[in-house]
């Protein structure tokens, strides 16, 4: 199975909901979640990158905090209504399509780049990649914010598991209903914290782990073009 290709097609198929659209109040419980954390990281006129956008909640979210907001998605028809909502609020927000895999952004042109519960769609080949890729297109001192759960924590005990789960990828199958519209291929990757901290911190310096609820975890690395990093 092509991830990316079952990524994109379900994530058409979705298309925008009143829990995912940036116009609708019920999307917010999302960007909500980090009120305490987000602000935080963010300063008036920091270059911010939302990898895997969607409909641009936390694109709109990050501006909202004073950011120059960019977010990328592979999906199209999420981005045409995040377009259409930037252009609707005025909002400087831009959207691009694109694949987290090859980033289409020139050395230093972020300083911050967040990855919100996506890292579950990488390969662990591809969030290293991504790792690498943000050594450049991140400034010097410019941070990595990943949130993520970790699957082990989620899925210890859980039976059905060793049917759909391959051990050379880390992949698990699954699939997703779309009311009225049929059934999704929906794959994703066993990723635990440890092991994501391991794949990242080869390239950027990590910063802290913080728990935020029980299995959600905001991890920050710092990028340091200068000090010997590998
Ligand atoms: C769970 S949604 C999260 C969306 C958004 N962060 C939000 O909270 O509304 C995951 C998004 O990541 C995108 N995505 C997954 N893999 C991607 C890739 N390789 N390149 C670009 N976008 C990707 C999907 O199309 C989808 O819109």
């Amino acid at each position: 199975m092509n991830i990316f290709d079952a990524t994109q097609t379900h994530y058409n198929a979705a298309g925008v909901h009143p829990t995912t659209d940036p116009d609708n109040p019920r999307s917010q419980f999302a960007v909500n979640r980090y009120e305490n954390h987000l602000p935080k990281l963010i300063r008036p006129g920091m270059r911010t990158l939302d990898l895997g956008c969607n409909a641009g909640r936390f694109t709109f979210a990050m501006e909202d905090m004073g950011a120059i907001a960019i977010g990328i998605d592979c999906a199209e028809i999420p981005l045409l209504h995040a377009k259409k909502v930037a252009h609707r609020r005025k909002s400087q927000c831009q959207f691009n399509i694109g694949d987290i895999a090859a980033l289409p952004y020139k050395e230093n042109s972020f300083d911050l780049a967040f990855l919100p519960q996506n890292n579950g769609y990488l390969s662990y080949q591809i969030l290293e990649s991504l790792t690498v890729q943000l050594k450049e297109i991140l400034s010097d001192n410019g941070i990595f914010v990943v949130i993520m759960h970790d699957e082990l924590v989620k899925r210890a005990g859980e039976e059905s598991l060793s049917e759909r789960y391959d051990v050379q990828t880390g992949l698990m199958e699954g699939n997703r209903t779309i009311p009225n519209k049929g059934v999704y291929a929906s794959p994703w990757y066993f990723w635990t914290i440890a092991f994501a901290r391991y794949i990242i911190e080869k390239h950027l310096l990590l910063e802290k782990v913080e728990q935020i609820e029980e299995n959600r975890f905001l991890l920050v690395f710092r990028n340091k073009k200068r000090n010997g990093v590998q």
